[in-house]
């Protein structure tokens, strides 16, 4: 799969900001990543796979020692808490957001409106036209007021529509598009902030790391409807990299033109990816590329978060997509930190003034 293929060309390495990992302080290398990230002005995230937080002790204990913010890797999505019409589930969604609240953590909704992990209910009816337009605009409804509603005042950011725009700037093909037309994005976000106005209500997608076609069509997408008053507060990027493409050019400034607009930014999905077998050579770049995105963060005043989807080897969705690749996180499969990690550790212990321009 090319899913999150980069452009081979973006491999402006930034000079300076990456392959600048230096050993962290002595006194900061027992801190967990969260009280790091505290002094930085920062959430540490990751996104959390519900089934090992149930089944492994030593899953749970990392995840709430290490992290202040934590993202349901499936559980907040449409197939999983309407598995049936009007039939909502809310059960592992519900648990998650009781252990955010045990372990002092931050919860990102992911995610609203997406293309994928629908439920079957859905679309069957959009695909045989038993549900048409019109309906189809008062389930959308129905489903952001229920789940922003049923979360109301626990989730500090919400990704209200993921993916919407295809590599080249285009807006997706989906159900939604087809369906509804473009308008469906501003009334995702409307819909949200009734619900909810307390949230920040964020769009999000992976390849727009740095200032490419994709996310030039977030930026004017997002400009367009703050001018009409629209509560587009945040910009989430991804961060699903490999070290096979490079690294993308110019994140920060990426990242400075929407705060430019008055948004939040945050790095929503964050992992690493290599072609296996991993070695030194290897791990050293991924832990060069965390570190850069990290420090886009930090040099941007209004990034609020830095979260990686998954944080060990053991659990995480990329082997399973993405044949002959993996090893894409900060922990081996074992729970043993990678050089990733103490560039993440020492990023974070370096704080926001690390980066000139801060
Ligand atoms: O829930 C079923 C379970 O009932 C069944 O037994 C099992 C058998 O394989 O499958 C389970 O569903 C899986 C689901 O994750 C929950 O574990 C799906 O097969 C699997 O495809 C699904 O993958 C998720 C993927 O989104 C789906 O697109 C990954 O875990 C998740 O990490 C990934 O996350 C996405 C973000 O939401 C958006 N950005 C990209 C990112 C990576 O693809």
């Amino acid at each position: 799969m090319s899913r999150f293929r980069m452009p081979a060309a973006v491999a402006a390495l930034g000079a300076g900001l990456l392959f600048t990992c230096v050993p962290a302080a002595s006194a900061q290398s027992a801190a967990p990543l969260r009280a790091l990230a505290d002094r930085a002005h920062v959430r540490i995230g990751t996104a959390v796979d519900m089934t090992a937080l149930a089944d492994d002790s030593t899953y749970r204990a990392t995840t709430g020692r290490e992290f202040s913010s934590v993202t349901a890797e499936n559980v907040m999505k449409w197939e999983a808490v309407e598995p049936q019409r009007g039939a909502y589930d809310w059960t592992k969604a519900d648990a998650l957001v009781r252990f955010a609240r045990q372990h002092g953590q931050a919860v990102r909704g992911h995610t609203l409106v997406w293309h994928n992990q629908l439920p079957g209910w859905l679309t069957s009816g959009v695909a045989d036209g038993s549900i048409g337009a019109a309906e189809l605009r008062g389930i959308l409804r129905r489903h952001i007021i229920a789940e922003v509603g049923h979360f109301k005042g626990r989730i500090h950011q919400w990704d209200v529509v993921n993916e919407v725009f295809d590599d080249d700037g285009s807006p997706r093909d989906s159900i939604w598009l087809r369906t509804l037309g473009p308008s469906y994005i501003a009334d995702a976000f409307r819909w949200a902030h009734a619900a909810d106005p307390g949230a920040k209500l964020f769009l999000n997608d992976y390849n727009v790391e740095g200032v490419n076609a994709k996310s030039t069509a977030y930026y004017e997408l997002a400009r367009t409807l703050r001018a009409q008053g629209v509560a587009v507060q945040g910009f989430g990027v991804q961060g699903h990299l490999g070290i096979q493409y490079g690294f993308p050019g110019d994140v920060a400034g990426n990242l400075a033109r929407f705060e430019e607009l008055g948004m939040e930014t945050a790095f929503t999905e964050v992992d690493v990816r290599m072609v296996l077998p991993a070695d030194a050579a290897k791990r050293a770049t991924q832990a060069a590329y965390f570190r850069g995105l990290l420090d886009a963060c930090l040099a941007t005043r209004h990034c609020t978060s830095f979260t990686v989807w998954g944080y060990t080897d053991r659990y995480s969705w990329v082997p399973g997509v993405f044949t002959g690749q993996g090893a894409a996180t900060l922990l081996d499969e074992d729970f043993t930190p990678k050089p990733a990690y103490a560039a993440v550790r020492d990023g974070l212990a370096a704080g926001r003034r690390a980066v000139s321009g801060a």
